[in-house]
């Protein structure tokens, strides 16, 4: 027994030889555990986690589940308490790394990367017409603090900014759309579409044949949401009808993306496995932290969850 409150982490050794001498100077009233098997479960206050253990019932005392990663998909919310407050990591590792790849996904396909790979291959010098940014109207798919710094990247290559999501948003220089009543405006306005939508009952194949249809000839995808949300085969089918002009997938379904699947070979689709963003254990040990504080004295955290809306 500490008789300290416990914070147990469950995730990798690397990253808890950085979390572990950060709390230790940082809150110091705080047991920072790696092993479950030697805490008192009753002691356990704090559990970081990727997925819920199996035996989260023991911790009887639990008040908050950080999830390590940023989505909360991934947990069973039946089986979480509702006492038990869940909070995503919003950490500025997981920010940059992600307004990075939207930057290099949507330039890759703003100026024709795919094709340009293409006649690499069959040896081919050709210059294809270019496009302006400022006519290459960008639309997220999702308003939250991933997209919105990944607009900030953006804006200053000049690409007209919107964003859609289901409650009205008002962020600077950004046309925002919300709502059903607002998302054939906000397709219908979109070159390169940007999916950074939580995985939820609702986004579930959200990107499907109906929503391609609504955006404009030569339109292109860029997901970097959850694998669940796309409709692959209404994607190919856009694609090789001539619809829409290329796709940038770091998420599919399943992962890792089965050998001979037909998005790999699709000579205007680009994948990466799930490696957009990644939580960075430096920056992230000092948002946790900064939360276990929030929590102790009766503070929001950062990236709590809303239960009902599942992000
Ligand atoms: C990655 O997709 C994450 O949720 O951090």
């Amino acid at each position: 027994m500490t008789g300290r409150p416990v914070f147990l982490f469950n995730s990798t050794a690397e990253r808890a030889a950085v979390f572990g001498p950060a709390f230790a100077a940082d809150l110091p009233d705080i047991a920072f555990e790696t092993d479950a098997a030697a805490v008192a479960p009753d002691e356990v206050r704090y559990l970081i986690t990727w997925t819920l253990p199996p035996d989260l019932s023991r911790y009887r005392n639990l008040e908050v589940v950080f999830s390590i990663g940023a989505g909360v998909d991934q947990f069973d919310a039946a089986g979480l308490p509702p006492h038990v407050a869940l909070v995503r990591m919003v950490e500025d590792g997981i920010i940059r790394m992600m307004q990075e790849y939207v930057a290099l996904a949507v330039l890759t396909l703003h100026r024709d990367l795919p094709a340009y790979l293409g006649q690499q291959a069959a040896e081919v010098w050709r210059a294809l017409p270019p496009r302006q940014a400022g006519e290459r109207r960008v639309g997220f798919l999702g308003q939250g603090m991933l997209a919105q710094a990944a607009m900030e990247r953006l804006r200053p290559f000049g690409f007209p900014l919107a964003g859609w999501s289901r409650s009205a948003r008002a962020i600077d220089g950004v046309e925002s759309f919300h709502g059903e009543a607002g998302l054939g405006e906000f397709l219908a306005r979109t070159d390169i579409l940007v999916c950074l939508l939580p995985l939820t009952d609702e986004t579930r194949g959200f990107l499907n044949a109906e929503l391609f249809a609504r955006l404009p000839q030569g339109a292109a995808l860029v997901h970097t949401g959850r694998g669940p949300q796309l409709d692959a085969a209404a994607l190919l089918a856009a694609l090789d009808a001539g619809h829409l002009s290329g796709a940038v997938l770091d998420v599919t379904d399943p992962e890792p993306l089965p050998a001979g699947d037909p998005l790999w070979r699709h000579p205007k689709i680009m994948i990466t496995p799930h490696v957009a963003s990644v939580t960075q254990a430096g920056t992230a040990a000092r948002t946790v932290i900064d939360n276990v504080r929030r929590h102790r004295a009766g503070r929001p955290m950062v990236g709590l969850v809303d239960r009902a809306r599942g992000y």
